[in-house]
């Protein structure tokens, strides 16, 4: 799945001092690291360590200290931090400049669009464990309490024009889609345009956002959110009977640092594969998660309710809707309903 492995060289955050300390504490895979070695390999004070140590506890690392043995990593915490995203991330862009982590934040979309709009590169990755206001398709909002699930935003700058863009919502969902199939084993489907569903019900979504220039597409903000570990209970209400969540589906939690990194290279193959040979092949794949040809459908449409039969998706990926009346409406967006 994955283009190239590549190391880390672009990222500031990569050859931060707590970052390289995390890095040479996972080598020693479950023994002690004396604080002399890492010293000589960090090539700072003992006095330094010991503070990058404290660091690095405060992220939520459990480290063992010892005056004679050193320091010993315990656990690493369930978080999404850039420099355990980034440990082994098979991409070669996505990911391996710039990821923004906010413990807390209103909206990765709204943070990654400023971004962008200030000249943060292709690649750049917004994550957030907890959104105060995840915004979903169409003005809604995005259910996003902390911790149990990855919201997630993604730039990137492609070289097409503003028609192309409406294909990358479903590009992401493709990518999405096959990411959580291979890591969970789950029969993920999506409904159109890019509703990741497990069992009937809605598992994540994308929100794809685009700025324009006169005939190019200067941005696209991508963001994927993804219910991971919540149980049913602890969804709203009005969400308990159309949600679910990985942990729903499986019965287990599910590891979210390998699951987002599997998503991030995902989307960068998906996307490469989209530079390299267009989007026929990847809109292929899309329609084998769908099975939504020939199926009667109501698709709401600026509060309007179209009835019909799906055609077909086009080469843009507008639903063609067969309506009674033998009338081909070619739709770009809008809520399916299944009658
Ligand atoms: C949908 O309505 O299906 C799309 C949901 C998209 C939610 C994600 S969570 C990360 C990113 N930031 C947001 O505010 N929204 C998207």
């Amino acid at each position: 799945m994955a283009q190239a492995k590549k190391k880390t060289t672009s990222n500031p955050a990569a050859h931060h001092p707590v970052t390289l300390l995390r890095q040479q504490l996972g080598e020693g895979e479950g023994q002690w690291v004396s604080g002399e070695t890492l010293s000589q390999s960090l090539r700072m004070s003992r006095t330094a360590v010991w503070k990058h140590v404290c660091a690095l506890r405060t992220a939520g690392y459990r480290i063992d200290s010892s005056p004679r043995k050193g320091y010993l990593l315990r656990e690493i915490p369930d978080l999404l931090l850039p420099q355990e995203l980034q440990e082994g991330l098979q991409t070669a862009l996505i990911g391996q400049g710039d990821i923004r982590f906010f413990p807390r934040t209103d909206s990765t979309n709204r943070q990654a669009k400023a971004l962008a709009a200030a000249g943060a590169p292709e690649g750049t990755v917004v994550i957030a464990e907890e959104q105060s206001a995840g915004r979903g398709r169409r003005g809604r909002a995005w259910f996003s309490p902390p911790r149990t699930g990855i919201y997630m935003s993604l730039i990137l700058r492609p070289d097409i024009p503003p028609q192309e863009a409406p294909r990358f919502a479903l590009l992401a969902a493709a990518a999405v889609a096959a990411a959580v199939r291979e890591t969970t084993s789950l029969e993920v489907m999506i409904k159109w345009p890019n509703d990741i569903l497990a069992g009937g019900r809605k598992m994540g979504g994308i929100l794809t956002e685009a700025s324009m220039e006169m005939d190019r597409v200067e941005y696209l903000v991508i963001g994927v959110g993804l219910n991971v570990n919540l149980n049913r209970r602890e969804f709203p209400p009005e969400l308990q009977s159309i949600a679910t969540s990985i942990r729903e589906e499986t019965g287990r939690p599910a590891g979210r640092i390998l699951l987002t990194k599997r998503l991030l290279e995902s989307l960068e193959s998906t996307y490469h594969e989209y530079r390299r040979e267009g989007f026929a092949p990847i809109l292929k794949r899309w329609q084998d998660f769908t099975e939504m040809l020939g199926r009667e459908v109501a698709v709401e449409v600026r509060g309007r309710m179209l009835t019909g039969e799906v055609a077909a998706f086009d080469a843009d990926g507008a639903l063609v809707l067969r309506t009674p009346g033998g009338e081909e409406l070619r739709l770009f967006f809008g809520d399916v309903h299944f009658v």
